[in-house]
């Protein structure tokens, strides 16, 4: 029997293309792009709360707030995400200018936050740099719970800082930032993958630990062992993870430098009481990652639960266990959890993108997933504010002479709502009651000419005309009540 090898990569376009025509047949109306979303305004609000409480934790650990544009020259990320990451190769949208530019939508936001480092001269400034970030980011990837094309990530990045005390206090905002939104149980894994001077010796045991098992490897693990093997670690494919299950460990090959660097990073963590799991395995997608690397999942179900890592064995870089061939691998690389945020540390970004030596510390968490899982966790968003007060008006000159009176009650700061393009009181009342506001204002002809106004007390039906001059004041001894 001939045996075909159909590219994952073809049958991605070709399921893709097919997606497209049949929602279009299907509806024959526009729809938001595959892999994008609408936040709607009852979603905002959960939105609003996630992003203020991130600026405010931001703020107050130091962070300034930096906005970069969402696109830039493709090759800041060929060179700062990696040429070999799945980023890269994958993932972009890319776009040539009718001006001949190359340029990419970022698919990530720590290339553009360095570029802007050395283009500001922020190198001149007292380091370290605190910058923080919230925005949008593009990647082309296939769309499933939890991953977009579109997404949001809430950045921090620590520049000019080598000290592991500065990883720990990102991933001590992180971990306290979820906590505080309300996301229980996060898991934060953390893992060191070595320097220059100790990583290269990995590598090669690495790859001469899965040079005679390639055969067992999916097709990306092949050109992974080629390319950038440090990333078979991190493959989801079950033949993959089996095959990973005897690989040597990075902990088991840092030098003393990096070794002390993670030794005082988890006594950092333990000082703030953040639990963590010291997952050997852990690597992450991105090229630029120098010693830490850490990421924060939640459990999406108590059966899939992850296999606790012993850290006390492992903790400090001390001896590991011998691991037995078949143990099962630990599930922080598993599809079934969702990762909500990761990052590490980079000291050779700098180098690479603006030719100097600056340490730097980062990580970034994505809203849509800390958004699912605190959905998934039973989070109730809040109803909005009730208005106080609702506006009825009553004619042509009263509906005139109602835009400059509820304008009044904004720069009073009394909420209001209305509904200017009804006619019929009844209809209009109907409405206050159901937004449960407390005083109808009401304004009919008659109170247009002579300039009083209506307060009408919802819950007792009692009215009383008030001048219009007055009657915000009054309003507001009446709300007080
Ligand atoms: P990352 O792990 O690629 O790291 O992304 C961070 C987080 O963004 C992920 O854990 C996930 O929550 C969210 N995310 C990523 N891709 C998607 C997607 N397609 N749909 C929805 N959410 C997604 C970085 O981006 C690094 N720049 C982080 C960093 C900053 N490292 C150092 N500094």
């Amino acid at each position: 029997m001939p045996k075909f090898f159909v590219d994952p990569h073809i049958i991605f376009v070709v399921l893709d293309r097919y997606y497209n025509f049949m929602s279009k047949q299907k509806t024959n109306e526009f729809r938001s792009p595959r892999g994008t979303h609408d936040i709607l305004p009852e979603e905002e609000r959960l939105w609003d709360k996630i992003r203020q409480e991130a600026k405010e934790i931001s703020g107050f650990y130091g962070f300034g707030r930096i906005d970069t544009p969402h696109f830039e020259h493709t090759e800041l990320f060929t060179l700062g995400t990696g040429s070999v990451t799945d980023i890269v190769t994958k993932q972009m949208y890319s776009f040539r200018t009718r001006g001949g530019d190359q340029l990419t939508l970022r698919p990530e936001g720590t290339p553009p936050i360095m570029r802007a480092f050395f283009e500001h001269g922020m190198f001149n400034l007292p380091q370290p740099v605190k910058l923080y970030y919230i925005g949008q980011f593009f990647r082309h990837e296939s769309p499933q719970r939890g991953r977009f094309r579109e997404f949001n990530q809430w950045g921090l990045e620590l520049i000019g800082e080598d000290s592991p005390v500065a990883d720990a206090q990102v991933i001590q905002i992180f971990f306290v930032f979820l906590r505080e939104v309300g996301v229980k149980n996060a898991i934060l894994e953390v893992n060191s993958t070595g320097c220059q001077i100790c990583r290269p010796r990995y590598r090669s045991e690495l790859v001469a630990y899965y040079r005679p098992r390639l055969k067992g490897l999916c097709k990306d693990c092949k050109d992974r062992s080629r390319q950038n093997p440090l990333r078979l670690l991190d493959c989801k494919e079950e033949k993959c993870q089996i095959v990973r299950r005897g690989a040597p460990e990075t902990l088991d090959h840092l030098c003393d430098n990096c070794k002390n660097h993670l030794k005082l990073l988890l006594e950092f963590l333990d000082e703030v009481s953040i639990p963590y799991l010291l997952n050997p395995y852990l690597v992450r997608g991105l090229d630029y990652y120098t010693r830490t690397v850490f990421e924060i999942f939640v459990g999406e179900e108590e059966k899939e639960k992850p296999k606790e890592v012993s850290v006390d064995s492992q903790k400090r870089g001390e001896e590991n266990p011998v691991k037995e061939e078949n143990e099962a691998p630990p599930e922080s690389l598993t599809s079934k959890r969702l990762a909500l945020g990761g990052g590490g540390r980079y000291d050779n970004l700098a180098e690479i993108l603006g030719g100097k030596t600056v340490p730097a510390v980062g990580g970034a968490l994505g809203i849509e997933r800390i958004i699912l899982a605190l959905k998934a966790q039973g989070y109730k968003v809040s109803e909005p504010a009730k208005p106080k007060t609702f506006f009825v008006q009553l004619g042509e000159l009263a509906r005139k002479k109602s835009l400059p009176l509820i304008e009044e009650l904004r720069k009073a700061r009394v909420s209001v709502a209305e509904s200017l393009g009804r006619d019929s009181i009844k209809s209009q009342l109907n409405i206050a009651d159901k937004v449960g506001a407390e005083y109808a204002l009401i304004l009919g002809q008659k109170e247009a000419l002579d300039g009083t106004i209506i307060l009408r007390e919802m819950s007792s039906g009692i009215q009383e005309a008030v001048p219009q001059e007055k009657f915000i004041d009054f309003l507001k001894k009446k709300l007080k009540k």
